[in-house]
């Protein structure tokens, strides 16, 4: 079958998009975890408000753009990208956890939730990225990922 161009072409911008702001959200992890290590409150509250918004932000992009899209381009994709779903909508109420740890001045606790929360992340991402690169079928498969460090090491 010829392949659709304009739709490789877009799934392949999207698809960078996506790896991009997975990059940024790591940073931004990183940035938190920093901010724990040191003890540092007003520093951890200000990182992770940072780290909210843009998971936030990328959580929405996901649903309301990319995976409707995809559901209607690819529909054997449907289980894959309801799973993701899923994920997102955990991954909203473990963000919900720590913050509560956080502004409750538990850093020992938000810790624990943060750790697991990103290793969660850190596994989601790497599916989606493996996704779309599957999608895009020839074209350059997703960046090659370390491990995840997380605060407790
Ligand atoms: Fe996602
Ligand atoms: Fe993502």
């Amino acid at each position: 079958m010829k392949r659709d161009l304009p739709n490789l072409a877009e799934n392949a911008i999207e698809a960078r998009r996506i790896s991009l702001e997975h990059e940024r959200i790591e940073a931004l992890y990183a940035e938190v975890s920093r901010a724990i290590v040191r003890g540092e409150r007003a520093r951890v509250q200000a990182s992770f408000d940072r780290y909210h918004a843009a998971l936030e932000a990328h959580i929405s992009f996901e649903e309301d753009v990319c995976f409707d899209t995809l559901r209607q381009l690819h529909p054997g994709l449907g289980m894959e990208l309801t799973s993701l779903s899923r994920e997102h909508a955990r991954f909203r109420e473990d963000l919900g956890d720590v913050r509560k740890r956080i502004n409750s001045g538990d850093l020992e606790a938000a810790v624990a939730r943060f750790d697991q929360l990103a290793t969660s992340i850190a596994d989601h991402d790497r599916r989606e990225e493996a996704l779309l690169a599957r999608i895009r079928g020839g074209l350059p498969g997703p960046r090659p990922r370390t491990a995840i460090r997380t605060v407790a090491g």
